[in-house]
């Protein structure tokens, strides 16, 4: 029992509201942000979609984040251990489980698309940044499916992480990401900016805001939906992990609102970064990873090519400002695993960290290697192992943890652990208390059901 009291009293936690907000909007911005949100902006209606995506953060994606802070703070514990504990050690424990592996598998992969940003950086300052058109296409080719680079960036990345995560919550974590997400902000308004001012830059904010109500159609709602949770980092095991070091004073709700409000707008940001230099130079913008990895280099290149070597400051910026949101992100999905191993076997953090690094990067050099580095043989159903990863995290795990903790929370945690969470132990008002009740209960898990049921086509 004592040692249990110390235990708890030792628990590593964040020390300041604003270690809170940033280390979990860290998480929250990543490359979902930069490159998923603007092209997805452009093709389902501009600032219909914006609008939709808005109300489904504040009305979906906000409840559920609050919903596995109240997990994560009660639990004092890795996301596993905290689901149990709320749960007493019944079934709906599985939650916790889910979300750690979730969490696991998913840190390999976006440890992959990280290291290409790394690459791109290192191949920004020594001048391979440079070409025709044709030439990134080759580039982004070769890169991916090349046996060695990526797979060396990947164990770099996730090298750094380690180096983060080993050195714990408020030295580690809360440290870096106060020194890096402030950086990202300032690059991305450098950037912004820069792009705003290049000649016909007013068409490409047009597509971004332009609104277009001949989109919409319920395809718009469930993309606006289905982003909405990735880029909020929702059911992954991060918010539930991260949580567990907020203190007891961390109002839940306004945080979440305003890490909300910042991964919007991050992400609304990163369209006016986007499309009007991809507009000025006309080049039309393209989806998935092919639009970071090769159209912007080039349209970089060719919008400030007025001016020598800004083209290619402006390229390298954008890249170092992927890698710090990528990063801050993995940092998250790595602490998820740390935590588990840590705790669950009883080890030293130092420890923890390195078993999850190796792990991960194992399976990241698979995903890796998996993109044509060794033929088809790791290519089953017509999807790659990456693609795999993709899928199955991203579009299986995700909204079955998402779908459940709503249901568990709303429906089996007795109101009265959870008001008490909601309100700091009635110290807070807790005006909306009664509306996130409803939308956990009802609103949220049936959104999901329905996401995931388009996404498996068995809805449409
Ligand atoms: N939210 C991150 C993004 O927008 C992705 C992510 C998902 C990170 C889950 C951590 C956990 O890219």
């Amino acid at each position: 029992m004592e040692n249990k009291e110390m235990a708890k009293l030792e628990r590593a936690n964040f020390g300041s509201r604003l270690g809170v907000i940033l280390a979990t909007a860290g998480s929250a911005v990543g490359l979902g942000n930069v490159w998923r949100f603007p092209y997805m902006t452009g093709e389902n209606g501009g600032a219909v979609f914006i609008i939709i995506y808005v109300a489904c953060v504040l009305l979906l994606g906000i409840p559920c984040m609050v919903s596995e802070f109240i997990v994560g703070r009660h639990g004092q514990s890795n996301t596993a251990r905290a689901f149990r504990k709320m749960s007493g050690g019944n079934g709906w424990s599985v939650i916790g489980y889910m979300g750690v592996l979730t969490g696991f598998l998913i840190t390999g992969y976006y440890a992959v698309v990280a290291g290409w940003c790394l690459q791109y950086i290192w191949a920004s300052l020594i001048g391979h940044m440079q070409g025709s058109p044709e030439y990134f296409q080759t580039y982004f080719a070769e890169l991916s499916s090349d046996p060695v680079k990526p797979v060396l960036w990947t164990v770099i990345i996730l090298g750094l992480t380690y180096l983060i995560i080993e050195h714990g919550v408020r030295d580690g974590i809360e440290k870096a990401s106060k020194l890096m997400m402030p950086t990202l902000f300032i690059l991305l308004l450098i950037i912004v900016g820069a792009a705003c001012m290049l000649p016909n830059a007013e068409k490409g904010v047009e597509f971004m805001l332009k609104p277009d109500f001949t989109k919409i159609n319920s395809d718009v709602f469930l993309a606006a939906l289905g982003q909405s949770f990735y880029s909020l980092s929702i059911a992954m095991g991060c918010l539930c992990t991260y949580a567990s070091y907020f203190s007891k004073q961390t109002n839940l709700t306004n945080s979440a609102v305003q890490i909300g409000v910042i991964d919007c707008l991050v992400a609304i940001l990163a369209g006016f970064m986007i499309f009007p230099a991809a507009f000025s130079v006309g080049v039309s913008p393209d989806s998935g990873p092919s639009l970071i990895f090769i159209t912007l280099p080039n349209v970089f290149q060719q919008a400030f090519s007025a001016i020598p070597m800004l083209g290619y400051v402006i390229s390298l910026l954008f890249f170092v400002l992927l890698s710090l949101a990528a990063l801050t992100s993995l940092m998250s999905l790595h602490e998820v695993s740390t935590a588990f191993f840590q705790e669950e076997l009883m080890i030293t953090r130092k420890k923890a960290a390195l078993i999850v690094t190796i792990a991960t990067a194992v399976i990241g050099a698979f995903c890796s290697l998996s993109l044509g580095a060794v033929g088809d043989s790791m290519t089953f159903f017509g999807k790659t192992l990456f693609d795999w990863f993709d899928f199955v995290t991203g579009q299986i795990f995700l909204p079955i943890v998402g779908f459940l903790t709503c249901i568990f929370i709303g429906w089996f945690v007795p109101h009265k652990v959870v008001h008490d969470e909601f309100t700091n132990w009635g110290t807070l008002r807790g005006r909306f208390f009664h509306l996130y009740i409803f939308l956990v209960k009802y609103v949220c898990p049936l959104a999901i059901l329905f996401i995931f049921l388009h996404q498996l086509g068995l809805l449409k």
